[in-house]
């Protein structure tokens, strides 16, 4: 390792000649958005950081919102949640988070520590799950957050692997980009006062991979802020080879450097034990849940033609053709050649061809030359900025639209108790006699939204909720009696909706339908509420009700990708 620290990185490659730039102008546009920890940037300045023309940015992102991947609100575009299919693709495919992060969690909750899982991702890290137990003063990593190799106790156990070639792209790295600006997840590194330098950096780093080397394990001593201190061993697969490295997680105030692997690591190694024998186990059956009507139908080139035809030079056909190869791979499809992938597309084998080399080319996809595999770089695409995503932030744009189209005001609420707690509204005009927002209460029974997440719980939590609540008359139309209220929670139950009509507050009429998760849980009810002088109840319901499903059905679509490998808080 003598080449000199001033080593320059060579150029990057230049694009295959089956390259589809529409696909590469597309992507720029993505990565430059995810730049942003909000995943939000005004178009102009997009177009600044891309370089592209305006009217390319324009059609790039209208096509992009299409695909559900961004949104447009106002003068900014934003990442949407549709995005976390690209990475969902990797983590999916890597069989990772589905098979190590049971084991994770459970260690997290017996030390009482944070725990991470992280993979290779040229010379950085990239963490593909975390059990978080942070306290103050501290920063967490996010799921898809880069760290450079040499900050932190991961990349030394995966440099323990490098070959010379590996190394020197670190050094051409650490050359241009001394300070890790490169890596927004990390605070910037600086030289003035204690008279370190890179040549120290490097120093450090070698002696440390050299130690992870002959130890099987690794130690960050406040090596990304000051007090994180943490301790990694690498989970290897069964061919020996380090899948992904676990790391537990603390802070000076709790343990120090010294010592933090006394305390954890007879834990730990006993976790990556049991870590390794489910990386050996037979492959998971494909336990995704089938995704929501909406998605299956954007995963297919029929789909893409069709948007073609409705929206025009707004769509570019060949951006989401080459973005629709991705969704070929998922569990028990890691590696597809080319075939595969346009057969589950309904890709032409020559447009799935050139869409892969791109995705090659970009470095999303690796390849052995035959068989294509996701690469945890996909997580670049807006993973991170997306992973703080609450359900109320996913309603929001969902009942904006549907307010546009109906007129009349539209919330989410959760059942909190014996209450319904609202986590999101979109208002209209004021019809009650009390202002609603984020955080109003009310008691769940006379309510559409109430009734609607009463008929989710099991019978048995519904029974209890009945016999807890205080059944008083709001209106002359409050249903109060228990008998009464629990068939018509049945009827709600077997209906799929409720519509209450003036039992909350006199003039007051709204139509309620569940939010479901992935497993079918009733987790939030969306609604909207209305004059009950207007219109008789069942013109309500025929004409709310279907704009209202259709609302939640996005609400769901949007949530059960999130939901995929991310925790989703209600609010
Ligand atoms: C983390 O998961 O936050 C983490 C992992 C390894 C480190 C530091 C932090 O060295």
């Amino acid at each position: 390792m003598t080449h000199p620290a001033t080593d320059t990185p060579p150029p990057p490659p230049a694009p295959p000649q089956a390259a589809v730039g529409p696909l590469m102008r597309g992507l720029s546009v993505l990565r430059a958005l995810s730049a942003d920890s909000g995943g939000r940037q005004a178009v102009g300045d997009l177009v600044r950081a891309t370089g592209l023309a305006r009217s390319t940015v324009d059609r790039v992102l209208s096509t992009l919102a299409r695909l559900g991947h961004v949104r447009l609100e106002g003068r900014d575009a934003v990442l949407a949640p549709g995005l976390l299919e690209l990475g969902n693709a990797y983590l999916a495919a890597s069989e990772l988070p589905d098979r190590l992060a049971p084991a994770a969690d459970r260690l997290a909750d017996a030390l009482d520590e944070s725990v991470s899982l992280a993979v290779p991702d040229g010379d950085g890290v990239r963490f593909v799950h975390q059990a978080t137990r942070r306290r103050a003063m501290s920063l967490a990593f996010r799921i898809g957050d880069l760290l450079p190799a040499e900050r932190g106790a991961v990349g030394a156990l995966f440099a323990v692997d490098w070959d010379e070639d590996a190394w020197l792209r670190w050094r051409q790295r650490r050359a241009a980009d001394p300070t890790d600006a490169g890596f927004p997840a990390v605070p910037p590194r600086r030289y003035e006062g204690d008279g370190t330098g890179p040549a120290d950096v490097a120093a450090d780093f070698t002696s440390r991979v050299e130690a992870a080397r002959a130890a099987g394990w690794s130690l960050d001593d406040q090596l990304i802020e000051p007090g994180l201190v943490a301790v990694a061993m690498p989970v290897r697969d069964p061919r020996g080879r380090p899948a992904c490295v676990v790391s537990v997680v603390s802070h000076t105030s709790r343990l120090t450097a010294g010592d933090l692997p006394a305390a954890v690591l007879p834990r730990l190694r006993e976790t990556v034990a049991e870590m390794e024998r489910s990386l050996a186990a037979p492959a998971p059956s494909a336990t995704a849940s089938p995704p929501g009507p909406s998605a299956a139908a954007t995963r297919h080139a029929s789909w893409t033609r069709a948007s073609k035809q409705e929206l025009g030079p707004e769509f570019v056909e060949s951006l989401a053709r080459g973005l629709l190869a991705l969704s070929a791979f998922g569990t028990g499809r890691a590696a597809l050649p080319l075939t595969a992938v346009a057969e589950a597309t309904g890709l032409a084998r020559a447009t799935a061809r050139r869409a892969l080399l791109t995705l090659e080319h970009l470095g999303y996809l690796a390849t052995d030359g035959r068989l294509f595999r996701p690469t945890p770089k996909l997580l670049e695409l807006g993973f991170a900025p997306l992973s703080g995503l609450a359900l109320s932030d996913i309603a929001r744009p969902h009942l904006a639209r549907l307010v546009e189209q109906v007129h009349d005001s539209a919330s989410m609420a959760v059942l909190s108790g014996t209450d319904i707690q609202y986590v999101a509204r979109v208002p209209t005009v004021r019809i009650m006699s009390i202002n609603i927002t984020v955080g109003t209460r009310f008691s769940a029974y006379p309510t559409s939204m109430g009734r609607v997440l009463l008929a989710g719980l099991a019978p048995v939590a519904r029974a209890a909720h009945l016999a807890h609540a205080d059944l008083a008359p709001l209106t002359r139309h409050t249903v109060t009696s228990p008998e009464r209220l629990a068939a018509l929670l049945d009827q709600v139950h077997d209906d799929g909706y409720a519509l209450v009509d003036e039992e909350l507050e006199e003039g007051l009429r709204s139509i309620a339908v569940p939010v479901r998760d992935r497993h079918g849980r009733v987790v939030a009810a969306v609604n909207i509420s209305t004059h009950a002088g207007r219109r008789s109840p069942a013109e309500d319901r025929d004409a709310f009700l279907p704009p209202l499903r259709t609302a939640a059905a996005r609400i769901e679509t949007d949530l059960h990708t999130a939901g995929r490998y991310l925790r989703v808080p209600l609010a």
